[in-house]
């Protein structure tokens, strides 16, 4: 009985598991204190083998928490005016409950907090922050376009293998056998060619008067931004899987062979999402009423798909804005307050 209780346990923890870490973005009493192995194991939302890679590497911790951060902002930003706005990951309380579990909403918070870490750690490698990394000096000659090589290149192998002993290997350990892990194993990977396949080269010219006898240049990562955008572009883009055995191997394959065969760069999901229209707190999901709505959008954000058809109330606000802003002589610009009336549509 005891050990049937204990199995069921582990079930649902395994469920709820897979990017509790994110909880480190809301963790404010860290600053400065990330330098003792010693706090790991109070970390909240960290599985052991996180407190291990957080052991091993205390110093990149603070680097960790940065990548949180980043993977919720932009979640909420890319989720904004939808109905389900990515709050699962503001109210950390209803954190990772099922609603989202092998869902597409799912597939994104992978893709886009394992790039976040290998964002995060990477940045911190190059300025210097991290004793085992730096940036990368290396890269060095002329390229076959004529510009020279030199300064510092963002290197991202540290961050992507850091990102992957960080994000993967707890999923690993849930064996490679669940299609759930198999899921999330695909997205984390996924994000972090986000960010691998948007590499930018900047570079600086040199010489008289701009000239641009000598450029140099160096490798930079994309802003974080950018990975949010592509990787919101791969969850419209997603593609439905099941599991299959393929000799000794669970593979997942496209559910429907009409669809397109996934690349590496693609989101996949197990499960379709639910509506999002009605609150259902045990499951993380708050439902629309009182979200803001655009009254003529025909899209998401528009009234008729964002309240499911409920209908939606109608108050008028007043905004403040600054206005016919005169620049003086010398040096300040001196605005008006205007007030107007605007109407806001909110969910029934
Ligand atoms: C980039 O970082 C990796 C891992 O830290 C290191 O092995 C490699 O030498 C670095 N590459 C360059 C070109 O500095
Ligand atoms: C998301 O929507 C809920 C209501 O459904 C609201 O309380 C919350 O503030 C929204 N979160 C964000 C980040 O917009
Ligand atoms: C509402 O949607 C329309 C049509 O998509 C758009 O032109 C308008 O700017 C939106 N209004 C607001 C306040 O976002």
């Amino acid at each position: 009985m005891e050990m049937l209780w204990l199995c069921t346990v582990l079930i649902l923890m395994q469920d709820v598991l897979a990017v509790t870490w994110l909880h480190l973005a809301k963790q404010t009493s860290l600053r400065g204190a990330l330098r003792d192995p010693g706090v790991c194991a109070g970390l909240t939302g960290l599985v052991e083998e996180q407190v291990r890679v957080c052991r091993r590497q205390v110093e990149a911790m603070e680097a960790v928490k940065r990548g949180a951060e980043l993977a919720v902002e932009e979640c909420q930003y890319q989720f904004h005016s939808r109905r389900w706005n990515c709050s699962t990951l503001q109210e950390l309380q209803v954190f990772g409950k099922v609603a989202i579990q092998g869902t597409r909403e799912s597939a994104f918070i992978h893709a886009i907090s394992s790039a976040g870490v290998a964002f995060a750690v990477t940045r911190a490698c190059s300025r210097g922050e991290l004793e085992k990394c730096g940036c990368d000096r290396k890269i060095r000659g002329v390229s076959p376009e004529g510009f020279q090589w030199s300064g510092c290149s963002d290197n991202l192998s540290y961050g992507i293998a850091f990102s992957q002993a960080f994000v993967d290997n707890p999923e690993r350990s849930r064996g490679i056998s669940s299609s759930r892990a198999l899921m999330n194993l695909h997205n984390n990977k996924a994000g972090r060619k986000a960010l691998l396949a948007h590499m930018k080269v900047e570079c600086k010219c040199h010489g008289v008067s701009g000239s641009c006898e000598v450029r140099t240049c160096w490798r930079v990562m994309p802003p974080f931004r950018k990975v949010g955008n592509v990787l919101k572009e791969k969850f419209e883009g997603a593609t439905e899987v099941h599991p299959q055995q393929v000799g000794s191997r669970k593979l997942l394959v496209p559910k429907s062979s009409r669809f397109k065969p996934y690349t590496a760069h693609d989101l996949v999901y197990l499960l379709a999402s639910p509506d999002f229209c009605d609150r259902d707190p045990r499951h993380g999901v708050f439902g629309t009423s009182g979200r803001q709505c655009n009254r003529t959008s025909p899209a998401m954000d528009g009234c008729e798909l964002l309240c499911c058809g409920r209908g939606f109330h109608t108050t008028q606000a007043e905004v403040v804005e600054r206005c016919s802003c005169k620049f003086r002589w010398c040096c300040s610009v001196k605005c008006k307050q205007c007030r107007h009336r605007v109407e806001v549509h909110s969910c029934r």
